[in-house]
């Protein structure tokens, strides 16, 4: 039978990592009792145009990095249950994930496009969503957040855009609060190099996105920011939106200012392909 004062927290709490993946897929249904205040998912249509993928797989990659993010900040931080900004939230794929490990009263999302904001507030009711704007700052009070997550976002961001976001989060993080951002990895620029080569194959959407792939792995090695703007949607213009890939040497360059480089992580997912960068504040 089950338990009438058991809460969603304490249910997912419960759940393997992958059974996680499968419960918030609407895979594996909790006691009846939870069903209405599950979060709900987007249409698979909306699921694959933003994150490239639907159902479970899309929430393993989602449960992955943020477990992993969960480990690294009870590593580093003694808060035991965290203020969490899912910044550039889309659907609210990550943020949702966060109710295993923190009240649902301490997380909120934003992003700049209206849609994401109505549809995770539809998905979601009991979670915080904003409509941020192209620039910051955010509606946010200085120091009062403990996590910001930002999943596939600086992998398109412009280097003046990331670099104003990164300077923002840094005044809305409390003292030691950490941002999770993640970037496409070298191995992207050289995949679609080779797909430029020979134009066929999983990679072609992206064969076209640089002008010459040796320029921009030259760049790369060099610690530059590499960036070609994309037009994808109304809100998503090419002046601050396109392909990002950010080497490390860069961000240990030019963000040590506000955060110190605490790990740079390739392996925490058997699903996901961008590199996890954890970044503490000074
Ligand atoms: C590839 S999607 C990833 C969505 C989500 N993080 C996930 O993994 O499911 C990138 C998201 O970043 C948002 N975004 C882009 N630029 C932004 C900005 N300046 N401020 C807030 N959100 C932004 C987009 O609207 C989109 O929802």
């Amino acid at each position: 039978m089950s338990d009438p004062n058991q809460t969603v927290r304490d249910w997912l709490g419960a759940l393997t990592l992958e059974q996680m993946a499968e419960a918030f897929a609407g895979d594996l249904l909790p006691p009846p009792g939870l069903v209405d205040q599950m979060p709900k998912m987007p249409p698979e249509a909306w699921q694959l145009v933003t994150v490239g993928k639907s159902g479970v797989r899309a929430m393993r990659e989602a449960v992955d990095f943020t477990a992993r993010c969960m480990q690294e900040f009870n590593s580093l931080n003694p808060i035991q249950t965290p203020r969490v900004l899912d910044f550039g939230t889309g659907w609210g794929r990550i943020a949702r994930c966060f109710l295993r490990w923190t009240p649902e009263t301490h997380i909120t999302g934003s992003d700049v496009r209206s849609e994401s904001f109505q549809t995770s507030r539809e998905l979601m009711p009991t979670l915080t969503f904003m409509k941020n704007d192209v620039s910051p700052p955010l509606d946010l009070a200085s120091g009062s957040m403990d996590i910001i997550t930002a999943y596939s976002v600086f992998s398109h961001l412009s280097e003046s855009s990331a670099s104003r976001w990164i300077e923002e989060f840094a005044r809305v993080l409390s003292p030691g609060g950490i941002a999770f951002i993640t970037t496409r990895p070298r191995l992207h620029l050289e995949a679609c190099k080779e797909e430029a080569e020979k134009n066929k194959g999983a990679m072609k959407q992206y064969a076209k996105i640089f002008e010459d792939y040796d320029k921009a792995l030259a760049a790369y090695d060099n610690g530059e920011f590499v960036y070609s703007p994309l037009e994808t949607a109304e809100e998503l213009t090419g002046d601050f939106y396109g392909e990002a890939i950010v080497p490390r040497s860069f961000i240990e360059k030019n963000w040590s200012a506000q955060f110190v480089l605490q790990d740079w992580i390739t392996t925490y997912s058997k699903v996901a392909i961008q590199p996890l960068i954890v970044l503490q504040k000074r």
